[in-house]
């Protein structure tokens, strides 16, 4: 699909350099000329809608941590004068903070487009597993990060989490001591945690690098699902989808100066601008927004090593899920039974996420039903989706016809957005 290379260097300079560093050749093949489906839609915006927002978070992060102590002593105020005296230390702030939730918001629309319309499956496996690589640095990233104002919320959370590591048998202890550098939470762990979300973004962004490349050998996928037949299926990446993406980047901005300049601390904490103290445990630690999922399926199994397991394992589950899908066809358009499944699944991560903001012996609203056995049964709605529905499925479905060719669907009715 990414063919051979359809550059010409127009003058001097360009031949000389074409000769000694391709670097034109490179863009213009992957950005301007490349063949593109001509039937992506909205969901397929989000991947250059991402690159913007780790972009965001480079920049923002390198001028924060410019003004920002790393020390226990000093972190909370240093963000409180980041805050109040730095010149536009506010808005640098609240673009970062929220900007994590808009590029987690990003990230999962992102991926659930991905499984919706079977972008895992071959030959894109390697594409998706760089994808759950990206989230999992990400999810790191954003923990990591959530520690530095050293505000109660930091502070306990950080405890929350590094605690996991002491379910490991036998060495837990000792790992989670090696990660603390002391034992508690404290300022060495302070330093390694800044020290680690100043670099993880940039190995993201290495990643990501790799995303790109290995989504421009196969080609895009598209809301068919089926393969690109010919040039009648395809249009230059330039000017269509640059145009596209740069319409739905605006919008995407739109929201997200909203965020910024009408509710900046709606995603956060109110605990958090208390700052840390060792001694006094809020009463009800909550992890950030795109974490609660992952939370409550923490807190569905009694065991705290098996609750860990379950946990992590409910994002390794991703990288198997190329293997896990038996269908031969991909998009969830021509699936009768996976599409309602998959939203299902859409249903069962919110409702998940409900269930970790809540206290863990809270019960569903005036009911009476207690949260966690609705947490238990989205747990295992979540692995019986990739375990057994994504097998099973795709044996005993009877797939709708496909189109023929991306030329015939587009303009033809019946396979109208969706
Ligand atoms: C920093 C984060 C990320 C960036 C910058 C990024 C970037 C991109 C870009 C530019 C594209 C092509 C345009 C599009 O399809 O939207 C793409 C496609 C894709 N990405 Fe990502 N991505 C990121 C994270 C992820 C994650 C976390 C996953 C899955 C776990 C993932 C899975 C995919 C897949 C499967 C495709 C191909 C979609 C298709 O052709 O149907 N990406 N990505």
């Amino acid at each position: 699909m990414s063919g051979p290379s359809t550059y010409v260097p127009a003058n001097g300079f360009t031949r000389w350099l074409d000769s000694r560093l391709p670097i034109l050749r490179l863009m213009n093949d992957t950005m301007t000329s490349f063949p593109t489906p001509r039937n992506l839609n909205f969901w397929y915006t989000f991947g250059g809608i991402l690159t913007f927002c780790l972009a965001v978070q480079i920049v923002t992060g390198i001028v924060l941590a410019m003004h920002y102590v790393p020390n226990d002593k000093m972190a909370f105020d240093s963000v409180e004068n980041i805050m109040r005296d730095v010149n536009y230390g506010w808005l640098l702030r609240y673009v970062h903070a929220n900007g994590a939730s808009m590029f987690f918001l990003a990230v999962y629309i992102h991926m659930f487009r991905g499984l919706y319309y079977g972008s895992y499956k071959a030959p894109r496996e390697v594409l998706w597993i760089l994808g759950v690589v990206i989230y999992l640095l990400m999810m790191a990233t954003g923990f990591l990060g959530y520690v530095l104002p050293w505000g109660q919320m930091s502070f306990w959370g950080a405890t929350v989490i590094t605690n996991f590591f002491s379910a490991i048998p036998v060495v837990g202890e000792s790992v989670t001591h090696w990660l603390w550098g002391g034992f508690a939470v404290g300022d060495p762990t302070l330093n390694r945690f800044f020290s680690l979300h100043y670099l993880l973004p940039f190995v993201i962004a290495g990643v990501v690098g790799l995303h790109i490349w290995a989504l421009h050998v196969p080609g895009n996928n598209n809301p068919l699902g089926i393969d690109v037949k010919g040039p009648q299926d395809t249009v230059p990446f330039h000017p269509f989808y640059t145009a596209k993406d740069a319409f739905y980047l605006v919008l995407f901005a739109i929201l997200f100066a909203g965020l910024v300049f009408y509710s900046p601390n709606f995603v956060g904490e109110v605990d958090n601008y208390t700052p840390a103290n060792p001694l006094v445990t809020p009463e009800h630690i909550v992890p950030e927004w795109y974490y609660l999922p992952f939370y409550a399926m923490l807190r569905s199994v009694p065991d705290k090593l098996l609750g860990v397991l379950t946990m992590f394992g409910a994002i390794a589950i991703l990288f198997f899920a190329p293997w896990l899908d038996t269908s031969k066809v991909r998009s969830a358009r021509f699936r009768p039974l996976l599409k309602p499944a998959f939203w299902l699944l859409v249903a069962d991560c919110l409702i998940l996420g409900y269930v970790g903001k809540n206290k863990p012996d809270a019960m569903l609203l005036s009911t009476g039903i207690p949260l966690l056995w609705i947490g238990r049964i989205g747990t295992l709605y979540y692995y019986g989706y990739f375990l057994v529905l994504l097998p099973i499925l795709g044996l005993i479905e009877t797939p709708k016809p496909l189109p023929e060719s991306i030329a015939k669907a587009v303009g033809d009715k019946s396979h109208a957005a969706e």
